[in-house]
């Protein structure tokens, strides 16, 4: 594949700007499966190389060759997952370019979040420009869990967990929504489970057994959970052995 187009594919600009970077330099190319190789620099554009394994260095950026991006951010609080916010910056913003620019066969640009936090929840967001992927995890039918920790404002009891088990009826569905699982962690937190994601689905439940959310933080998606050294606005690419995690149940 032509460096030029490789650096297309990964977000990088037009065909005529990945060009124009090449010539001007700011390309450098290693070949990732040799470990002793260094970074070598390469200005002509259409000179080939074997995509997958490549390590690319652009404008002094490491960037490793994808050929879908799965990616996993810390969601900070006051961010909204919306590609045009309307009160608070976006989560979009927190990515490099490359990442919001990867042509897709699709009319959207860009890796695009699996699912959607509220602007004060917290936690664990993936985003890709995998539509399979991103079905598999978000679609209600596929029943993959979802762990929230929850911070209310009035103590929490047996009472509220035995009817947030049961199911409780939302304003708009006649149909009871479940939690799949609710455990007691202190006076004022709860670990809940969802398996479907219903328009502010935890608040709207915990309202439901007459108390209130004050804290909402994403620990968990399937198998895999937020990694710890993961600071809120940090993001990193999902390796191998995070997508079997997260695939196993999916
Ligand atoms: N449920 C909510 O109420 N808000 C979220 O952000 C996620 C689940």
């Amino acid at each position: 594949m032509q460096l030029q187009d490789i650096l297309y594919s990964q977000g990088f600009g037009t065909r005529r700007v990945c060009a124009g970077l090449i010539q001007q330099g700011w390309v450098f190319v290693r070949d990732a499966s040799s470990p002793d190789a260094e970074y070598v620099l390469c200005t002509e554009a259409t000179a080939d190389f074997e995509p997958e394994g490549l390590l690319l260095r652009v404008q002094g950026v490491d960037w490793p060759f994808h050929s879908k991006a799965y990616v996993l951010l810390h969601k900070p609080a006051g961010t909204e997952c919306s590609q045009k916010p309307s009160t608070y910056p976006s989560i979009y913003t927190l990515l490099p370019l490359p990442l919001r620019q990867r042509p897709t066969k699709s009319a959207v640009q860009g890796v695009q979040a699996v699912g959607r936090l509220d602007q004060d929840t917290t936690g664990m967001l993936l985003l890709s420009d995998d539509g399979q992927f991103i079905h598999r995890l978000s679609s209600p039918k596929k029943h993959v869990p979802k762990v929230y920790q929850v911070t209310t404002k009035h103590p929490v009891d047996e009472a509220q967990v035995s009817k947030l088990l049961a199911g409780v009826v939302l304003d708009d569905d006649p149909k009871p929504v479940r939690a799949a699982n609710c455990v007691i962690v202190d006076s004022h937190r709860l670990d809940m489970t969802l398996t479907e994601g219903k328009y502010h689905q935890v608040k709207r439940m915990i309202a439901a057994v007459g108390n209130r959310v004050e804290g909402l933080h994403r620990s968990r998606i399937g198998c895999m959970a937020l990694p710890e050294d993961l600071a809120p606005g940090q993001w990193r690419w999902l390796d191998a052995s995070d997508l079997v995690l997260l695939n196993s149940n999916a």
